[in-house]
């Protein structure tokens, strides 16, 4: 699994893109990255690094945020996927489950499911089978099915959020943040879903975090990303050893957490680290 990118099938393929923001500002710079079938990819970076924008580009999310891509391609399959509607990428096999995790707040928890069962055409049995697939993840949405989503905690919601994705049977999630604003035992408690779901169901996952230290214990490559740029990749049992990322990322440096573009001699070190 841990060599998956290179003896594997690659789904996803992020080509060296530029996205442009309001005609002017200029957010990724250049940035390719590759997603195996059957892995867990993570894209790491601070705030701002430009992980959600990465993300959107590959959803073809943009253009309501007055955002372009301007360079670069996207495939999928070795199908260009970046002029592609939302609901004909989720029939491509992709869905994205936001930042923030959206849930439809009026709606009850199982109504929010099903709403992502919505591109489907293979009939109520075959739904409710994925229902039951999805409650055996999350048990506790089994007992929060009739409440009102907006009611639920954070976790409940976020859970929600990726349950509505797997009612879309996809073949790949990109998950954008799932730890945000969450307490860690329950971050841990997702990521264990995640692993879990990865697993049992096959899926693969491009999951966007800022929490390092837990994206790369559950992910099996991993990329990270400052201002815009790919400035390291590996396999996440590498990174995680790697010192830079350690002091930069993982939270093991005296003088707290600093960027790689800060030290000067980053650039020197990182030519024989990659
Ligand atoms: N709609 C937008 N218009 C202009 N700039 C934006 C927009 N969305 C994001 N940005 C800028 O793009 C950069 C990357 O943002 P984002 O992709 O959200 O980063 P991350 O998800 O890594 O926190 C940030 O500097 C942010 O301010
Ligand atoms: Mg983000």
């Amino acid at each position: 699994m841990l060599d998956a990118g290179r003896t594997e099938e690659t789904l996803l393929e992020v080509n060296n893109i530029e996205v442009i923001y309001n005609h002017v500002i200029l957010v990724l710079k250049g940035v390719s990255l590759s997603v195996p079938k059957g892995g867990i990819t993570a894209l790491l970076g601070g705030n701002g690094a430009g992980k959600t924008t990465t993300l959107k580009a590959i959803s073809n999310l943009l253009h309501s945020e007055r955002g372009e891509v301007t360079k670069g391609s996207i495939l999928y399959r070795g199908e260009r996927v970046q002029d592609l509607g939302p609901s004909d990428l989720v029939k491509t096999g992709v869905i994205q489950v936001m930042e923030g995790r959206h849930c439809f707040e009026h709606l009850t928890v199982e109504e929010n499911l099903l709403t992502g069962a919505y591109t489907r055409d293979d009939g109520k049995a075959a739904i409710q089978a994925d229902l039951d697939m999805v409650y055996s993840y999350f048990p506790r949405l089994k007992e929060r099915r009739k409440s009102q989503a907006g009611y639920t905690s954070g976790g409940e919601q976020q859970m929600t959020a990726i349950g509505r994705a797997l009612m879309s049977r996809p073949e790949t999630i990109l998950l954008d943040e799932p730890s945000m604003g969450l307490a860690p035992q329950l971050v841990e408690q997702i990521f264990q879903i995640v692993k879990s779901v990865n697993e049992n169901e096959g899926v693969t996952f491009l999951l966007a975090e800022q929490n390092t230290n837990v994206a790369l214990r559950y992910a099996h490559y991993g990329y990270i990303l400052e201002s815009g740029r790919i400035v390291m990749d590996g396999p996440a049992a590498e990174l995680r050893e790697n010192p830079d990322v350690k002091e930069f990322y993982l939270g093991m440096s005296e003088e707290g957490r600093k960027s790689f573009r800060d030290v000067r001699s980053y650039r020197r070190r990182k030519r024989w680290l990659s």
